[in-house]
């Protein structure tokens, strides 16, 4: 995490990108009434992580409070990527077995003298997703809007789309969903499809990411991110 928040700090290009990305989320009229939103994207390795992180790294380099939780039961990585070794988190909290308090982790972005400046995490926990279909899902959505009043933000890493049904299930709690899209391994057809089963749980897809955007290999411009209007993609 700290890596990372070098990163976006150093880097002009990624700050002002992901300063742009939350102006749009601020922006976005599906969400303005609420504040947490699903990373996701329709295939493994396309940055959803990444980009989940370097959003609320930047959302906190702007001032916000911001909530991190890690909901990729089958690929969990924020807990150690934010050195969090309590093994309970977003799977406990779902399950109804484990206290808020006892989850989230106030993460510093700098391991040097540059100031304090935090986010904090909740991990993925310990639980298998096997039990995901089992979940009270009105029930985890009220306990994650009381979670969501006391930050600014609030973002959920998420698994793929089409490679479960977890992230579909995980769309029911949260306001709103942003779509990463690899550049050069995203297919066109599967993106369609996943923003149709978005659609179909109801919950906005607030716009999209194009990620691990290479000019040279994808084409001309220096735009790390496109749309967040979901008409982009029609
Ligand atoms: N914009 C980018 N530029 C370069 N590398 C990137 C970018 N975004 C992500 N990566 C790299 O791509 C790999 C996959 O990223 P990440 O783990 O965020 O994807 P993911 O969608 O969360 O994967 P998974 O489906 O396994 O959870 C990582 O090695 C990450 O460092
Ligand atoms: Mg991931």
């Amino acid at each position: 995490m700290n890596a990372l928040a070098r990163l976006v700090s150093d880097t002009p290009e990624l700050r002002d990108a992901y300063a742009a990305l939350l102006s749009g989320i601020r922006l976005s009229a599906p969400l303005a009434s609420g504040k947490s939103i699903m990373i996701t994207s329709t295939q493994p390795n396309e940055g959803k992580t990444t980009v989940a992180s370097c959003l609320a790294i930047a959302a906190s380099l702007a001032g916000q409070s911001v909530l991190l939780i890690d909901g990729d039961l089958r690929r969990p990585s924020l807990a150690s990527s934010a050195g969090i070794t309590n093994g309970v988190g977003f799977g406990e909290v779902l399950g109804g077995c484990a206290e808020t308090a006892d989850t989230i982790y106030p993460v510093e972005l700098f391991d040097d003298a540059r100031g304090s400046g935090g986010i904090s995490v909740m991990g993925a926990g310990g639980r298998s997703p096997e039990f995901l279909p089992s979940v009270d899902w009105k029930r985890a959505r009220t306990t994650f809007q009381s979670i969501s009043e006391r930050f600014g933000l609030v973002l959920f890493d998420s698994p793929p789309i089409l490679a479960a049904n977890d992230a579909l299930l995980l769309a029911g709690i949260v306001d709103g969903v942003l779509l990463v899209v690899g550049a050069g391994s995203a297919d066109r057809h599967e993106v369609r499809k996943a923003k149709d089963q978005l659609e179909a749980v109801g919950t906005p897809l607030i716009g999209a990411v194009l990620n691990q955007f290479d000019p040279k290999i994808h084409g001309r411009g220096n735009q790390p991110y496109i749309g967040y209007n979901s008409d982009s993609y029609r």
